[in-house]
């Protein structure tokens, strides 16, 4: 049986930190209230003379080292982003010029927010497994802080910018790295509870636009915590049962690291205690479709996976747009 598998992970991570406490001379809050509500210590954010497609670029480089893969030899590439280079075209295709990948192979860009990047291995899964792609390169890639009103301490305190990346392969029952399921969902109802309204064909950037500010996230911060955690655990939950695997086999959560009440949240609902939820939010923040794949590459150069751990992914963001997946290391 043919199985696609994870044969390279890597991540970028802008060197400039943010601290809550930088935060606190920006805005009306505190390193405590931060801490508390979000266990958020710090992000990074990217320089402005670079976009999405530098840092994806570094951390798709990494993952083909790791591969041993040449990036000539990558035939496609899946950006998932909300935060692209440009409307158009695909920052995928920046990434592919960048990288030196294969001209003629197929590059784009999802847009499942937060998601972005579980649905992006759901789809390399298939390519692969199709038989259409060999060397599919998925990434998550943010720069969170070029969407964020910085005057808005309710959402300001939240995002971070990042790249995650991992190189997928076909490989067979055995192989390690091999993806087990995906599975993946949406809400329309609730695509205004978490959103960019200005920028598109619906709200153009006009200048009366950006003086209300609606380029930047708009978010009812409540009703995503509510939903982030029902939905991740629903998410994770239906990945375990189509498996016949029970919450005790699992090894590693690796989670959307959008924060810690979150995972908290989803780690009472699906019964794996925090111990075993991979966490990094403290260091970077939410960084959307760059969290899972930032972890992943972040929990292996740890050394905490060892081979034939049973991985489990989630994710939730906006749209709303879920994912999970379970993979055998
Ligand atoms: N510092 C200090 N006070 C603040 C801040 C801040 N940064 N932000 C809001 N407050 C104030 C509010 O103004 C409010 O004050 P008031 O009572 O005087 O009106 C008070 O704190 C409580 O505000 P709430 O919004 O009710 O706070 P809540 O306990 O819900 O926490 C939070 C807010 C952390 C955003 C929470 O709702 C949450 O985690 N939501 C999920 C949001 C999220 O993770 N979004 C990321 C994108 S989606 C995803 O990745 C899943």
């Amino acid at each position: 049986m043919i199985r696609s598998r994870i044969v390279g992970t890597g991540r970028a991570v802008p060197p400039k930190v943010l601290t809550n406490d930088d935060l606190s001379r920006m805005v009306d809050t505190s390193d405590a209230w931060i801490v508390e509500r979000t266990g958020i210590r710090e992000r990074h954010i990217l320089d402005p003379s670079l976009a999405a497609s530098d840092l994806a670029s570094e951390a798709g480089r990494k993952a083909c080292q790791r591969a041993g893969v040449d990036p000539a030899a990558v035939d496609c590439i899946i950006v998932g982003t909300v935060t692209g280079d440009c409307p158009f075209p695909a920052t995928a295709t920046f990434v592919q010029k960048k990288l030196g990948a294969a001209p003629g192979g197929c590059a784009f860009d999802l847009s499942a927010a937060c998601a972005g990047f579980l649905y992006g291995i759901s789809i390399a899964d298939a390519f692969i497994r199709a038989g259409q792609f060999k060397n599919v390169l998925v990434v998550g890639v943010e720069v969170l802080s070029r969407i964020i009103d910085w005057t808005d301490r309710a959402t300001c305190v939240l995002f971070g910018d990042a790249a995650g990346a991992v190189l997928m392969t076909a490989g067979d029952d055995q192989s390690p790295g091999r993806i087990l399921s995906t599975h993946l969902f949406a809400d329309g109802n609730l695509a205004e509870i978490l959103w960019q309204p200005v920028g598109g064909s619906r709200e153009p950037s006009t200048p009366d636009a950006l003086a209300a500010k609606r380029q930047f996230v708009q978010m009812n911060g409540r009703e995503v915590y509510k939903h982030a955690v029902r939905n991740m655990a629903a998410g994770a939950r239906l990945a375990l049962d189509t498996n016949g695997f029970k919450p005790d086999d699992v090894a590693w959560v690796v989670a959307h690291q959008a924060n810690l009440r979150i995972l908290e949240g989803v780690s009472e609902r699906v019964g794996i205690p925090m111990s075993r939820f991979f966490t990094n939010v403290d260091r970077y923040g939410n960084t959307s479709s760059a969290s899972v794949p930032t972890a992943l590459d972040e929990a292996l150069e740890q050394q905490k996976i060892k081979s034939n751990d049973l991985l489990l992914f989630a994710a939730l963001g906006g749209g709303l747009a879920w994912a999970s997946a379970v993979v055998r290391w």
